[in-house]
């Protein structure tokens, strides 16, 4: 019975090592993301560059949108329930330069709230190939 113990915590042990926190889990789960989004919804607030562009957004949408989408690409157990990302910025005649703007606020945020630099840089690299649709050229 003693050996059985053994095998099995040695078994599970292993198995907490080999298995790699998914980069929802890495971000801190639901509580993570729901502080990143208010932490990059503040900063958007404070950003003179780019806050001319919500004056007619509906925030608490916006955020409970933005929440599903970063917890869906992160590998979380959400749906994300908003438009495309084609069809929610046209219109708003968005630059590169604005997004780099959002992403260095976004930066900031997640290097406060200390997620790790590997867990930053698989975040920005999913949110990356959006700019395409985000921008307008
Ligand atoms: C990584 C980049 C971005 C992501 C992941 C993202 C994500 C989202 C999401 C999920 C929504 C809600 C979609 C919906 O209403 O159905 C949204 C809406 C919106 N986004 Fe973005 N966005 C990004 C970049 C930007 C940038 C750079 C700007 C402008 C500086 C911007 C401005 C807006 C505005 C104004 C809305 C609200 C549209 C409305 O009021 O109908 N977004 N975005």
């Amino acid at each position: 019975m003693r050996i059985v113990s053994l095998v099995l915590i040695i078994l599970l042990s292993a198995c907490s090592h080999t298995t790699k926190p998914s980069l929802y889990q890495q971000l801190g789960g639901e509580q993570g993301i729901a502080a990143i989004t208010d932490g990059l919804l503040r900063a958007i607030e404070q950003d003179q560059r780019i806050v001319h562009h919500f004056v007619d957004t509906d925030i608490a949408r916006f955020r409970r949108l933005l929440a599903e989408q970063l917890c869906n690409i992160s590998g979380g157990p959400c749906q994300y329930t908003g438009g495309t990302m084609q069809q929610s910025h046209t219109g708003f005649n968005i630059t590169l330069a604005d997004y780099d703007a959002l992403v260095e606020n976004l930066i900031n945020v997640m290097q406060q709230q200390n997620i790790s630099i590997s867990a930053q840089n698989q975040l920005l690299a999913l949110l990356a190939p959006m700019y395409k649709d985000i921008t307008y050229r």
